[in-house]
């Protein structure tokens, strides 16, 4: 095996990668409950992988087929209700896991100096993540998926003078059509998986660049042994694959759990318009996105004005790309952090919560200030933070990790 090992590593660096990445990568030893979801979105994302590629091998990219031949891989094909229902859930569970882990990088200012690029690698990922969801959702050509993209596609319509062309080249036609569906088709299992993948490495060879941050927000390479091993880490391989192992097990008891018994979660993420096949003459009652886009449909609809709820939209997700520049704290974590950051990442997450509640109701006038409300202060989080961050008092850092 070793001498297997010698000719391999005479000819790539299979020995050098495993060590550099993991069972020489010292991570720090104080990583909690918020770190396991970054080896959980892997963990989902190879589960899309793997399922998306058994659902096309029965799925057919028409708009005379498609539902139908879903309704095939759910009663006829062997095994398929599972892919498919693996696949479904597999969507919802990556953005509940994706949002964990970016609200862990706002708790630990995990994206703060040197780790900018890690942060934007990951920002890239949710864009490309939301274009993967979108474009998968119209295929299964339900009501929803129809009306849903309808929706979005046409807000492309708002910007001035190239609106309707573009919105045009976007669907390739008049209107939704099997012409959309086979261009979305094509981008949801080849183009942007490859565009994900590419990323998730950028991602995590930007952090092994620097090393991880951690709950206390200290560098552990300020003190190390006489090896050069910084004495708050531990290696990757095999504790931290160990500890992610447990996390991964209780992860797929309530995967499952949701699988076999509510893949529907009442209605959240598969919604009850899309066991209709879709109709261009018939709008449902009520269109929404799946839930995970709901925070940003309200702030969309918050804004009276169409092309101004368009651009506020764009901005609520550009402004997150900036977030590295606009926290001036001297300190990374929130435990070191003064009471004005506190309140004011509980006060965006709230909005962020709500708005994705009424995101999904039909509007009210109530409702819409409630959203015009809660827009505000997501965007107050955002603009305030530079001074707030720099006017309040910090805690002391600790020279070593704590606990
Ligand atoms: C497919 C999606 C993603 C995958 C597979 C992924 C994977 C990972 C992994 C394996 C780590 C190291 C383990 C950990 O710290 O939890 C990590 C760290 C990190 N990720 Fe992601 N990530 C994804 C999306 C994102 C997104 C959307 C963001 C934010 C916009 C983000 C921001 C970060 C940051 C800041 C770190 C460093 C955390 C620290 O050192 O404290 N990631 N990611």
């Amino acid at each position: 095996m070793s001498k297997f090992m010698d000719w391999v590593d005479a000819r790539f660096p299979a020995t050098k990668m495993w060590e550099d990445h993991l069972s020489k990568y010292y991570a720090p030893k104080n990583f909690n409950f918020f770190y396991f979801f970054g080896s959980l979105a892997l963990l989902v994302l190879v589960n899309q992988i793997v399922t998306g590629v058994w659902l096309t091998m029965s799925y057919t990219p028409s708009a005379e087929e498609a539902f139908a031949s879903v309704e095939y891989i759910m009663r006829d094909v062997e095994y398929g209700s599972i892919l498919r229902l693996l696949h479904s859930t597999g969507a919802s569970a990556f953005f509940i896991v994706v949002y964990l882990h970016m609200f862990r990088g706002l708790l630990y200012g995990s994206y703060q100096k040197p780790r900018e690029l890690v942060w934007v690698f990951g920002m890239l990922i949710y864009l490309a993540l939301m274009a993967e969801a979108f474009m998968g959702y119209l295929l299964p050509w339900g009501q929803m998926s129809y009306w849903g993209a309808q929706v979005i596609i046409s807000l492309f319509g708002a910007i001035p003078v190239i609106g309707d062309d573009l919105t045009q080249w976007i669907r390739g036609d008049y209107l939704i059509s099997g012409i959309t569906l086979n261009r979305f088709f094509a981008l949801h299992v080849v183009a942007l998986p490859i565009v994900i993948l590419g990323l998730v490495v950028l991602h995590i060879l930007a952090l092994h660049e620097v090393g991880s941050n951690n709950p206390d927000g200290v560098d552990i390479k300020k003190h190390k042994d006489e090896n050069g091993v910084p004495l708050d880490g531990i290696a990757f391989h095999p504790y931290y694959t160990v500890k992610d192992i447990v996390g991964v097990v209780v992860f797929l008891f309530i995967f499952c759990f949701i699988v076999f018994f509510f893949p529907e979660m009442g209605g959240y993420f598969l919604e009850k318009p899309n066991f209709e096949q879709a109709n261009a003459f018939k709008t449902p009652e009520h269109i929404a996105p799946v839930w995970y886009f709901t925070p940003f449909y309200a702030i969309l609809r918050a804004i009276p004005d169409k092309l101004m709820g368009v651009i506020a939209m764009g901005a609520a997700i550009a402004v997150l790309f900036v977030l590295p520049w606009l926290d001036r704290s001297p300190v990374k974590s929130m435990r070191y952090k003064g009471w004005l950051s506190k309140i004011w990442l509980v006060v965006f997450c709230i909005s962020f919560v709500i708005l994705g509640v009424l995101g999904v109701l039909a509007p009210t006038p109530e409702r819409t200030l409630l959203s015009q409300v809660c827009t505000f202060l997501y965007f107050a989080y955002f603009i305030l933070m530079p001074f707030y961050t720099r006017l309040e008092k910090t805690k002391p850092v600790p020279e070593r990790v704590t606990g």
